[in-house]
């Protein structure tokens, strides 16, 4: 055979692959409003960087006349590409293709994109859209999932992993994209459940649909299970390339370093945008926005627990991770919910060298029965965790209200913050002036021929002696307190400093975090 009959003969078998499950079911897949599996490897790497392998590789199942079936990659389409020039490895499932359930060769071709996403210390990105394991391949489906949890556990920390839901993700299937850092789903495409909707109609007799049980929306928004909304598979990718862009490849490297830029002054006026009056909320992404470069800020998990805002932006061209409590939303408490999204947020920030800056106005922890019940204690924890553990580079600022235990949480001085600042609007006490004098001078109140006179003398009594910056800087738990628009001149100035310093934590095998 000539090599140009050779040549023929590979596209040839490659052309039937490049078919998956045929026309019928990319017809399908179009109807559903869905992208195919080549498609979106396609729409989101660089072009022409896409380099596939195991595309001939052959499915094992026997049983239920398998053998007789063809599956063109058994499914999933795995390979190498670029995104902004960046290399990654990527595996996308193609539910034309026996609905891209999980078999043993397809599960194989996973975990070996995986193993060359370790060895080359690459950021894995992993594209869901099937119908979960195989059901005609057993146990052999779900020891191609079991060899997935544990790549993916071992990778953790080591290279970013994305997860990327483009259609089901069902039963437990669901805990690979849980294993990794970031979940992207888009609306009306995205179903990601443990037990589906005729499970729970046969278990507990009650109706939904799936879009209400596990669709983008409540997990992006209820659940916190999704990082990013998008309304449509291009935007996705556009945020993909976004996230790829702050964050570097592997645990060993830094993220690029882009030109730097200032602010966009014109548009983000601290002056402006932060109140006069102690007590009225304002949008603290605004602040961000005022001393990022550029103004630029991208958000994670913008749509869960508001009342914490994280995120990446970069100051003199360095990517950095922004914790920022949101006076907009319940008044930027902490609770479990916030807790647990700012705790992990901060420990993706560790593992991969970015520098947290933290901006603290909060009354501190949520009161009540429901998160006490919820576990605020537990997941509360997580925080002031995270914090103390993180080696990173970080600095704080205390904007406004920083009171009991929302103070030591948000990264004080003595979670190791390396520099702490405040503006000359901060109030670092035990409470609010309002609580702490109903119960310091509850007697004195009490007795009092005008108990609410007494009440507002004293709390302005309190207010003047404690609700303020200074008494924290006589003690040196704050560094400097500053006028608001030289933030971003500490901050840069101090993130120059705090790059080469090392901290050697003590020797074990792990920490024990309040998961
Ligand atoms: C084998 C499957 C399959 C599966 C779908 N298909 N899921 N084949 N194993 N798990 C096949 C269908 O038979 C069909 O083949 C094709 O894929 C398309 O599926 P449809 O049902 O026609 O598509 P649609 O109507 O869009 O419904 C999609 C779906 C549904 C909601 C995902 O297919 C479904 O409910 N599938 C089963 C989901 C599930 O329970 N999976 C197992 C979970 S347990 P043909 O030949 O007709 O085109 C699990 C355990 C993992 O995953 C444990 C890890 C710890």
């Amino acid at each position: 055979m000539s090599l140009r009959s050779k040549t023929t003969e590979l596209k040839r078998r490659m052309q039937e692959a490049f078919q998956g499950g045929g026309e019928q079911a990319l017809e399908k897949q179009k109807a559903s409003g869905k992208m195919t599996a080549r498609e979106r490897i396609l729409a989101l790497l660089d072009p022409n960087s896409f380099h596939e392998y195991d595309l001939f590789v052959k499915h094992a199942g026997q049983d239920f006349d398998m053998d007789k079936k063809y599956l063109p990659g058994d499914g999933v389409i795995t390979g190498t590409g670029s995104i902004n020039a960046w290399p990654v490895c990527i595996f996308a499932q193609d539910f034309t293709v026996a609905g891209g359930s999980l078999g043993y060769m397809h599960a194989k071709k996973i975990a070996k994109i995986m193993d060359h996403a370790m060895k080359m210390k690459v950021p894995l990105i992993g594209i869901n859209d099937s119908g979960g394991a195989r059901i005609q391949e057993g146990v052999n489906s779900l020891a191609g999932y079991g060899e997935i949890f544990y790549r993916n556990t071992q990778a953790s920390g080591v290279i970013p992993q994305i997860s990327v839901i483009l259609g089901p993700c069902a039963g437990g299937a669901v805990y690979s994209p849980a294993l990794t850092d970031f979940v992207f789903v888009v609306d009306k495409i995205s179903k990601m459940f443990i037990t589906g909707p005729e499970v729970i109609k046969t278990v507990l007799g009650e109706e939904i649909s799936m879009e209400d049980l596990g669709g983008a929306r409540v997990h992006a928004e209820i659940t916190g299970n999704a990082h990013f909304f998008a309304e449509s598979e291009q935007e996705c990718f556009e945020q993909i390339k976004r996230l790829v862009s702050y964050i570097p490849w592997n645990n060993e490297k830094k993220a690029e370093v882009f030109p730097k830029k200032a602010p966009k002054s014109r548009q983000y006026k601290l002056d402006h945008i932060f109140p006069t009056n102690p007590m009225q909320p304002y949008d603290v992404r605004d602040v961000i926005r005022a001393i990022a470069d550029d103004s630029d800020f991208f958000e994670v998990q913008e749509l869960f627990a508001a009342n914490i805002v994280v995120g990446f932006g970069r100051l003199d061209g360095m990517t950095v991770g922004f914790v920022a409590n949101q006076p907009l939303v319940l008044a930027g408490v902490l609770d479990c919910d916030s807790s647990d999204k700012a705790a992990r947020f901060i420990r993706f920030c560790d593992a991969f060298n970015i520098p947290l800056v933290t901006m603290v106005d909060l009354p501190g922890y949520l009161p009540g029965v429901d998160q006490e019940h919820a576990g605020v204690i537990r997941h509360g924890a997580k925080v002031l965790y995270a914090y103390s553990e993180a080696t990173v580079p970080k600095l704080t600022i205390i904007l406004r209200k920083a009171y009991g235990g929302g103070y030591i949480a948000m990264c004080s001085n003595h979670l190791r913050a390396d520099f702490v600042f405040a503006w000359p609007t901060a109030e670092i006490a035990v409470m609010g002036p309002e609580g702490a004098a109903n119960i310091i001078f509850r007697n004195e109140i009490k007795a009092s021929d005008n108990p609410e006179e007494t009440r507002k003398r004293l709390i302005e009594e309190y207010r003047q002696k404690f609700a303020n910056p200074y008494v924290a800087a006589a003690y040196g738990y704050v560094d400097a307190v500053i006028e608001p628009h030289e933030t971003r001149n500490y901050l840069t100035h101090s993130l120059t400093l705090a790059l080469s310093k090392r901290e050697v934590p003590p020797i074990k095998k792990h920490g024990i975090p309040p998961f």
